[in-house]
């Protein structure tokens, strides 16, 4: 096992009517910023409650951050922010508002553009508080201290760290006004986030691989009722907490990590838009394919627990393998082929010149350079 250093400061305000607890979880005299997406919140109930429970609050409010969060309406928010001098942030909507927070929090009381704060986390000092009221199970941006930026003018999506929320917010009822796509989206992207930290050499901690299987079995067995009823509490809080806990830190003691896929597929909503977990639906299959040797021992142990995958030799056992990652892919309804998304040769060698220019070896053993990911996306076309 690697040594490691394991500190979470984030507190969770998990269930049915936990967004009354904000009124008393954010001091009384905080300037907040109050930032939100397109508006889902708006009807679904959400906003009403929090502004029922920051009645005694000062507050301003930021509309508009879209998913994919971009650094042009970031700016946007961030001038707003210095304006009402705020100095306390919440995000009310999804990974993408939250992620937007993250980053609106460090360049409110800094001189720096906000993307420079993105490319030189060192230029980050004094960054403002920060907490969210969560309404999509899916990034775990909740609990953890990630968040990813796009840059529209550049064609760019980069990942920065910040600090953790103060405390999230998680209701599942909330939840209940998703559409399909965003719950196979959080389904697909929680699931990724294990795989991210766990597909890698095995016996590392037999603790964080068990802790791993059991988040993915979950989802495996949760998947059919949360797209058949997402108003179903029970069903959705099984949900939320998978989420959360697939990218807290939780699961990635002492192990290494990967990660080649969400890099691979950044690149693919950068240049066409695409949902962040559609792109993963797409890239995984790819990168499990051709990295299967060296991750063979680890692709057996996920297809033996986790798919109950226990008849044939090796290599048949590592197929069937990836084969249930991609049909669980499809079963959620997302694409696992470029060609369903009209993605061809054209993208597929602009990321490698990409990742040629930015000499990039992704992967927990720096396998993944440019040549490898157009391996990866060819086995995907
Ligand atoms: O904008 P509104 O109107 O609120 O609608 C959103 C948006 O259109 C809607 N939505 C959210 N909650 C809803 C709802 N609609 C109805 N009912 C609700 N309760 O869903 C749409 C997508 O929202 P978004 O926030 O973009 O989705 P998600 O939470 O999947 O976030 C995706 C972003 O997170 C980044 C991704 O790259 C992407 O930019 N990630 C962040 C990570 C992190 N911070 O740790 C890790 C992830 O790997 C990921 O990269
Ligand atoms: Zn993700």
């Amino acid at each position: 096992m690697q040594n490691f250093i394991f500190q979470n400061t984030t507190k969770l305000i998990f269930g049915k009517g936990s967004i009354a607890s904000l009124a008393n979880a954010i001091p009384s005299t905080a300037r907040l910023l109050l930032v939100f997406g397109g508006g889902s919140v708006r009807t679904n109930g959400v906003y009403d409650q929090v502004i029922a429970s920051l009645s005694l609050h000062t507050t301003t409010e930021f509309w508009g951050i879209e998913p994919n969060p971009t650094v042009e309406t970031i700016r946007k928010a961030v001038l707003v922010g210095k304006d009402c001098r705020a100095d306390y942030v919440l995000a009310i909507g999804g990974g993408s508002v939250l992620d937007a927070v993250k980053l609106i929090a460090c360049a409110i009381p800094s001189n720096d553009d906000a993307w420079q704060l993105v490319l030189n986390g060192k230029l980050i000092k004094n960054p403002l508080p920060f907490a969210s009221v969560m309404t999509l199970p899916a990034t775990g941006s909740e609990m953890n201290r990630g968040s990813v930026i796009s840059n529209k003018a550049t064609q760019e999506k980069f990942a920065f760290y910040a600090q953790y929320p103060q405390f999230s917010i998680l209701d599942p009822e909330t939840t209940f006004s998703l559409p399909k796509v965003q719950l196979a989206n959080g389904i697909a992207d929680t699931f990724v986030h294990v795989m991210e930290q766990y597909l890698t050499t095995p016996n590392q901690s037999l603790l964080m691989d068990r802790w791993a299987e059991g988040i993915l079995q979950v989802l495996v067995e949760i998947a059919p009722s949360v797209l058949a009823n997402n108003r179903d509490y029970d069903v959705m809080s099984q949900f939320m907490l998978a989420a959360t806990m697939a990218l807290n830190g939780f699961i990635s003691m002492g192990v290494s990590q990967d990660w080649a896929t969400h890099m691979i597929g950044h690149e693919l909503t950068a240049l066409h838009g695409i949902d962040h977990a559609q792109s993963l639906a797409i890239v995984l299959p790819g990168t499990m394919k051709v990295l299967q040797t060296q991750k063979a021992e680890k692709i057996l142990q996920y297809g033996a627990r986790v798919w109950g995958i226990l008849q044939g030799d090796d290599n048949q056992r590592i197929t069937k393998s990836i084969e249930a990652t991609e049909t669980f892919f499809r079963s959620l309804g997302l694409a696992t082929r470029l060609s369903q998304l009209q993605i061809g040769d054209a993208t597929i060698m602009e990321i490698e010149k990409r990742f040629m220019q930015r000499n990039v070896h992704f992967g927990e053993a720096r396998t993944v350079t440019a040549q490898v990911t157009t391996a990866i996306l060819n086995e995907v076309r």
